[in-house]
């Protein structure tokens, strides 16, 4: 399936800019008393229509990276480039899914939700904001719900409301940090189904964080792995092979198995990469 590429074709892709570069950032924390290093020199490249995974335990930077993304920190090294713009502050190309789902206005509709960013930003007018609004609450199977009020939705759909709000903004690239860490098993497992489906249909960029290793096989295409605190890259492997379908059987289980390998075992011998197809390992 990943044919090696050769001559022209390989040097003609990479030519092209990727939609988001993360070059060696090193992203600190720095109080009067000290300096918590949350990531060290961390690179990867993210390509349009990418469902890209943060993948690493609890502590390794995860977060402190995605807002660094959003442009919320500045890294101390390294730089973050969208379409070869250097990302210095927060934008409407980089739209945040955070866990906490109940920050949605409880006396705002979830269409009024959904049409909030896009009438704050000035991206639309009232009438273009509440046709979009209808029109991703209808992608996220909410059409019934769009006059309801959030405090009379369940978590899941909640969660669905904060994915129709923020695509309805159709930014360059959906940012998502551990968005259905809260939802119960079920709930959680239909929201990844969701996901996928929402993706195949609207062909969004999506940067996915989450410590789950089952989570980040089903959503991804591709997992950055990180080491613990402070998240250094361990590895990069493709997982487009896999998807719900895929959980549970014998290919998926040993991905986890040596996922969980590269992510903690001290030291790693190269033989554990040779179950993936492409795999770009730095220690
Ligand atoms: N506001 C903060 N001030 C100081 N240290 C922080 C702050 N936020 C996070 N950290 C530290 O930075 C490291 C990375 O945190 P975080 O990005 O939240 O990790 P993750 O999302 O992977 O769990 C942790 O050691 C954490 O304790
Ligand atoms: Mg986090």
């Amino acid at each position: 399936m990943n044919a090696p590429l050769q001559g022209h074709a390989a040097s003609n892709l990479h030519t092209v800019a990727p939609l988001l570069a993360v070059d060696n950032v090193s992203l600190e924390y720095r109080t009067p008393e000290r300096v918590v290093r949350a990531t060290h020199q961390v690179s990867f490249e993210i390509d349009p229509a990418d469902r890209y995974v943060l993948l690493g335990p609890s502590g390794c930077g995860k977060s402190t990276l995605l807002k660094s993304i959003a442009g919320f920190i500045k890294p101390c090294e390294g730089q973050i480039r969208l379409l070869g713009q250097k990302v210095e502050q927060p934008g409407p190309d980089r739209i945040v899914v955070f866990q906490e789902f109940d920050q949605l206005p409880p006396w705002k509709t979830v269409k009024q939700n959904v049409m909030f960013p896009l009438l704050a930003s000035k991206t639309l007018k009232r009438r273009e904001a509440e046709e979009r609004a209808l029109y991703y609450l209808e992608k996220v199977g909410l059409s019934a719900f769009a006059d309801a009020y959030p405090h009379t939705l369940s978590g899941g759909m909640k969660a669905r409301v904060a994915i129709a709000r923020a695509l309805a903004m159709q930014p360059k690239i959906l940012l998502m940090d551990e968005p259905f860490a809260a939802l119960d098993a079920l709930t959680r497992r239909k929201m990844q189904e969701e996901l996928l489906l929402l993706w195949e249909e609207v062909r969004f960029t999506l940067l996915f964080v989450t410590h789950s290793i089952e989570e980040a096989l089903v959503v991804g295409n591709r997992i950055l792995l990180l080491s613990p605190h402070p998240g250094r890259v361990r590895a990069e492997i493709h997982s487009h092979q896999y998807d719900l379908h895929s959980l549970g059987g014998v290919e998926f289980q040993a991905s986890a198995r040596r996922i969980h390998r590269l992510l903690f075992d001290e030291a790693p011998e190269a033989e554990q990469a040779l179950g993936f197809a492409d795999i770009r390992i730095a220690y």
